[in-house]
């Protein structure tokens, strides 16, 4: 590995041949997620603790896949069922977790900078799962990887991101991780789901999809958070999917076909129809599985492992 890393805390500040070292290793874990036998012996006798403070389908199965895939010991803690509800702090509960003698932590939590602190008070290995509207560093990565895998590079490639981008930790390790590896990234959303100043990060706003659309290799598409709904920051669910829903009748006005990317959970009908999530040109379902074997390439280069495996 060039930087020994001891966290995966974002994708902010990191190098476009940091991203690369973790895409190169996922690659070789995807070819291994296709044996008959999946099992490594990478993780054997490290013990790894899923810190799941919010829910999570895909992140957190693909973490505990990864791990049992690597033969890790794993404690899955989940905070509803834990003594958390009777008041304990984050910091309490992950100092008596370690006193059990543990090595790393995957860790979600609604708290933007959750996983930093983290990183100050524990010895162990810190991965971000997703702490608030901060960072998905995994999912960035995955995303990347997928995109790796149908086009030969990412440099110089035009990727929008649609939706609800300030509201969502996907997009802002995303827009890092592009820029990083120098895609263009263009945003489109509704002026009011859009960060002022976002700009600054290189990145090119957009107001119609329909602008968007011809200009771009990919599209990953945003959850519309329908919990934000009631705080008004667009008129109704049905003027969001006219203006901004990625359908196939918007897509035949492309020259040309486009990577449809979506990091789940969807609203079918709202910001992606039923048929475009369905279509040839859609990875989502390749998005999950690549996570396995990315989450497998995080945790065996945290845990010391080279980029050159044999
Ligand atoms: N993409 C993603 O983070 O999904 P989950 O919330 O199901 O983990």
């Amino acid at each position: 590995m060039q930087t020994q890393k001891r966290h995966l805390l974002g994708l902010d500040g990191m190098s476009g041949s940091q991203i690369q070292e973790f895409l190169d290793v996922a690659k070789h874990f995807r070819e291994v997620l296709d044996r008959p036998i999946k099992r490594l012996p990478t993780l054997q006798g490290k013990t790894v603790v899923n810190l799941f403070y919010e829910p999570s389908t895909r992140t957190r199965i693909s973490f505990e896949l990864a791990e049992k895939r690597m033969s890790a010991d794993i404690v899955n803690f989940s905070a509803s069922t834990s003594s958390v509800k009777k008041g304990e702090t984050l910091i309490d509960t992950v100092k008596n977790i370690e006193a059990m003698k543990i090595d790393m932590v995957v860790v979600r939590h609604s708290s933007p900078g959750a996983a930093h602190i983290l990183s100050r008070v524990l010895d162990a290995n810190i991965i971000n799962a997703g702490d608030g509207g901060h960072e998905h560093p995994t999912q960035a990565l995955l995303d990347m990887f997928t995109i790796s895998q149908n086009f030969s590079s990412l440099k110089d490639l035009t990727v929008a991101i649609v939706g609800d981008i300030a509201h969502s930790r996907v997009a802002m390790s995303n827009i890092y991780g592009l820029k990083s590896m120098g895609a263009r990234v263009l945003l489109c959303g509704p002026a009011t789901l859009i960060p002022r100043e976002i700009d600054k990060l290189g990145v090119e706003v957009y107001h119609n999809i329909d602008e968007v659309i011809p200009q771009v290799d990919v599209l990953n598409i945003l959850r519309i958070q329908l919990e934000r709904q009631s705080s008004g920051l667009f008129p109704s669910l049905r003027e969001y999917h006219n203006y901004f829903g990625i359908t196939r009748e918007r897509l035949r006005r492309a020259d040309r076909p486009i990577l449809i990317m979506h990091p789940g959970p969807m609203n079918r009908g709202l910001e992606i129809a039923s048929d475009v999530a369905d279509s040839e040109h859609s990875v989502i379902l390749e998005q999950v599985t690549n996570g396995v074997a990315l989450r497998m390439a995080v945790l065996y280069l945290l845990a010391g492992g080279q980029s050159e495996i044999h």
